[in-house]
């Protein structure tokens, strides 16, 4: 549905987006993530036509976005980083606005205005304007004003961005439930978010690519182990011995220390479940068994790991 080729930005001498590459299948949901300065938002004003490229070409829909602009708009609906909303009409009056632009007729434009604003959750205060609203607010009628078309391709610059924590989790729900029915592009430098709402995930850096895959490959490619946190109570010395002798276990470190509640991370080969053995192992020699949980690398920890990198490694 969307094909990026080797797509360059350069403002003045300094390259904002540097030779990117990807693709977005139909009614997938992309994460677009990276620090700030990263270049997501330049990616996406391309992406979206308001913004030519210094080289390379952007495809929505078997449409190229600047040969064919007209064309490929018709199919993409764009939530802007700072949503241009004009405070001295209504909610209400601005969608109506919006949906004469994307050439909805009446009856049906009326209908669909009705529809986003439940799901974006908009409808108790349509009838304010828009410069008496708050930041979070504001920030829905954006969503709302970009669902309004039903288009096949959303662009979504930090959607969640100024949300409360009941709003952010509501509005990840009406993205999640795009899944399938329409293509999502979504920026964002909330890592949960990512393995919330996305399928795959692009992870940028100073203009560069540098990793593209799902939430769930990027933790365990940077993961090299399998680890058990266990947390035991019994006399540490023996209780590390006792574990690293266990066949298969490649090391065994200490990390809580208080002599009541010792917690080793202990690793073995990659595919090795150990947490029965380590069960065995501790309750036989009569010491307390107070939890055992597989540990996983965060998102966070493979996202700093992946920009704090020098060599990107796409
Ligand atoms: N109009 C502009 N003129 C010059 N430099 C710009 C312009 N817009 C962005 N930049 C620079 O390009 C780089 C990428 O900016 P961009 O807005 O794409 O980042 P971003 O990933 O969206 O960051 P954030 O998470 O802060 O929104 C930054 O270093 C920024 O300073
Ligand atoms: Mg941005």
């Amino acid at each position: 549905m969307i094909s990026v080729e080797h797509l360059t930005k350069y403002y003045g001498p300094f390259a904002a987006v540097n030779d990117i590459s990807f693709e977005v299948a139909e009614g997938e949901i992309l994460g677009f993530l990276g620090p700030n300065g990263a270049g997501k938002t330049t990616t996406m004003r391309i992406l979206t036509g308001y913004m030519p490229p210094s080289s390379g070409r952007v495809i929505v829909a078997g449409c190229d976005i600047f040969k064919d602009s007209l064309e490929a708009r018709r199919h993409i609906s764009y939530l802007p980083e700072t949503v241009p909303l004009y405070t001295d009409m209504s909610a209400r009056t601005y969608l109506d606005f919006v949906g004469k632009i994307r050439a909805l007729d009446g009856r049906k434009r009326k209908a669909r205005i009705e529809e986003v604003a439940e799901e974006t959750q908009i409808t108790e205060f349509m009838d304010k304007l828009i410069g008496k609203l708050s930041k979070g607010q504001r920030q829905r009628v954006g969503l709302a004003q970009a669902l309004l078309p039903d288009p096949d391709v959303l662009v979504l610059d930090e959607p969640t961005i100024g949300l409360d924590p009941r709003q952010i989790v509501e509005t990840r729900e009406v993205i999640r439930s795009l899944r399938g029915r329409h293509t999502v592009i979504l920026s964002t430098h909330i890592l949960p978010e990512v393995s919330m709402t996305c399928e795959r995930v692009v992870i940028i850096n100073r203009g560069k690519i540098v990793a593209i895959d799902t939430p769930e490959n990027l933790q365990r490619r940077m993961q090299g182990a399998d680890t058990v946190d266990v947390e035991v109570r019994g006399p540490a010395e023996a209780v590390q011995a006792a574990l690293k002798a266990i066949p298969q276990v490649t090391d065994v470190r200490q990390r809580g220390n208080a002599p009541d509640n010792l917690v080793f991370s202990v690793d073995s080969e990659i595919g090795v479940d150990l947490r029965e053995r380590l069960a065995s192992t501790i309750v036989e020699r009569g010491w307390g068994l107070r939890g055992l949980r597989p540990s996983t690398v965060s998102l966070e920890e493979v996202f700093v790991q992946l920009v704090t990198e020098e060599a990107p490694a796409a």
